[in-house]
């Protein structure tokens, strides 16, 4: 790039960003007609913590050998979340739980949205973000975003949050908080952290999760100090415990017992993710915000295998249809809650936090298309949940597999998983399909049972066998046809798939070398 046109950017970039600075400033003053308390007494604050790449087996109360006190206390006396699920990865996990909407209905279905690729949440829909302010909550997001950054619009305080601390891709270095990738025979490289819009370069060195949570701390102060009397509504997506691995030695001394290196690692960021969540409800209550607070922890997906992740005894992890990369660590805590100390056996799915966590801030779905349920009643009292049932995903990008099985019906080469009741079935390639113990434990992983070549359609009873080892597509042709017609009838309602080619102009060379907007 030229001086000239360096300057003529510059020129450009003065004089739109001085008028949409004006006119945010006008909206505020002039606009804004949000409520500056609680609209109704009974607004509970929600705080909304995810996890990231956290498996099934990497939790204490699942019988984890990593200690988690924190997570295993606040689900003890909360309510574990059994039979929950959220999606094989992050952009789509994410942008279910922003949205309330199957991927089938944003285009999202195909993969992530990649750091280089000029797509996004499509802004027609509203964020809960939106929702909640409307019914005057004070909105904040810290963490990872991974829902698009190629325009503006697509960023977190143009998707319903007052503020934002984080990052905008979908991983980085925990300590430089820089983030490379690969533009197509090139690496492009960045910082990717903001404080609004603003780069944030004075944080290197500083340990993600511990910089997360001080900022989340921050959030609850500030609050209770300067706006009492409004509900807050903190979304806290942590960079942990994705790869890479990295953790201050502190986390480490504790897990001298495990050997495996890329577990041992693993093992501390979990514990300091766990010492974060306890530092949050300390504050909490601290300000006294807890009593009146729900407080939620998912994971985004399964646990990754290749670092240091583990969801045994389920089968598959990160990135595949199996329960290992979908059945998800959840629980809630709340003084809120009807009834606690208490398992939920119910069928939940990460799009029902929208309808419910929206209801439950006294706000208003109507009029919009969601396929979300509303579960809070199932959770804080126990009974039944209104899901039966739940399409994990159509994705028709996905190279496809074996044979077509039957005509005038779901094509069985297409990757593609849905469950009613009980029943789930599988169709297409099901992505990474082992059962793989942790690395101290050493059992009869039945990889065997994983060879079958073209193989392209699995019925299972989740209930009782939540491991998959027995396929009952043969014997139960009945269901099989009858759960296929569901993927025929969810198809029919699916949207193309957004998925556009990387743009190279992407490149944070271009822009201060900072991971930033790249189109108007
Ligand atoms: C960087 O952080 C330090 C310590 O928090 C602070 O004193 C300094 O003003 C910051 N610098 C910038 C440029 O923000
Ligand atoms: C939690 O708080 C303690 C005490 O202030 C601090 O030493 C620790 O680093 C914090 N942990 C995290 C993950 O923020
Ligand atoms: C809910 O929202 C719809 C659409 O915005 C509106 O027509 C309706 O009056 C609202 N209902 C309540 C109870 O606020």
């Amino acid at each position: 790039m030229t001086d000239s046109s360096v300057f003529l950017r510059s020129v450009k970039c003065f004089i739109i960003c001085g008028l949409l600075t004006l006119s945010s400033t006008l909206s505020l003053t002039t606009n804004d007609k949000r409520p500056n308390t609680r609209t109704k007494p009974s607004q509970p604050n929600i705080v909304f913590v995810l996890a990231d790449d956290y498996g099934w087996n990497d939790v204490g109360y699942h019988g984890s050998e990593i200690k988690t006190p924190t997570l295993d206390r606040l689900a003890a006396d909360g309510v574990k979340l059994d039979n929950y699920y959220v999606q094989p990865i992050c952009s789509p996990t994410r942008s279910q739980l922003l949205s309330g909407r199957y991927q089938i209905h944003t285009g999202l279905q195909h993969g992530i949205i990649w750091a280089a690729q000029p797509n996004g949440l499509p802004l027609e829909l509203p964020t809960i973000a939106d929702k909640l302010r409307e019914v005057g909550y004070a909105t904040h997001a810290v963490g990872k975003w991974h829902l698009g950054f190629y325009k503006e619009a697509y960023t977190p305080l143009h998707r319903g949050f007052d503020s934002y601390f984080g990052y905008l891709t979908g991983g980085e270095d925990y300590l430089s908080h820089k983030r490379c990738t690969d533009v197509g025979h090139e690496m492009v490289c960045g910082l990717d952290l903001r404080d609004g819009e603003k780069p944030d370069w004075n944080k290197t060195g500083v340990y993600s999760t511990h910089l997360f949570t001080s900022r989340a701390e921050k959030i609850i102060t500030d609050h209770a100090k300067q706006s009492p009397d409004k509900p807050l509504f903190l979304y806290l997506p942590y960079q942990a415990v994705h790869s890479p691995l990295q953790v201050p030695q502190r986390y480490l001394d504790q897990y001298k017992n495990i050997k495996d290196h890329d577990r041992r690692i693993y093992a501390g960021m979990v514990s300091c993710m766990d010492e974060g969540v306890q530092n949050i409800t300390k504050t909490l209550e601290r300000f006294d915000m807890w009593k009146n607070t729900v407080f939620i922890f998912s994971t985004d997906n399964g646990g990754q295998i290749l670092s240091g992740g583990n969801n045994w005894p389920l089968r598959g992890w990160k990135g595949s249809l199996w329960e290992g990369g979908m059945r998800g660590v959840g629980f809630v805590n709340s003084p809120l809650l009807k009834n606690k100390g208490q398992v939920r056996r119910g069928l939940m799915h990460v799009s029902d936090w929208f309808p419910t966590l929206v209801h439950l801030a006294g706000g208003n779905t109507t009029g919009l298309k969601l396929d979300g349920h509303d579960i809070w009643r199932a959770i804080s009292e126990g009974g039944p949940s209104p899901r039966k049932e739940l399409l994990h995903n159509i994705d028709p990008m996905y190279q496809q597999a074996g044979e077509r099985l039957f005509n005038n019906t779901f094509d069985s080469r297409v990757r593609a998983a849905v469950r009613v009741n009980n029943w789930k079935l599988i169709t297409g390639d099901p992505g990474n399909s082992r059962w793989v113990p942790p690395p101290h434990v050493s059992a009869d992983t039945d990889d065997t049972l994983r060879f079958v070549p073209k193989k392209n359609i699995w019925l299972f009873d989740v209930a009782t066998d939540p491991w998959e080892r027995h396929d009952l597509s043969d014997k139960r042709p009945d269901i099989v046809k009858s759960l296929l017609e569901r993927l025929v009838f969810y198809n029919l309602t699916a949207v193309p798939v957004r998925y556009p080619p990387m743009d190279p102009n992407c490149d944070p060379s271009k822009h201060g070398g900072v991971w930033s907007p790249w189109q108007d």
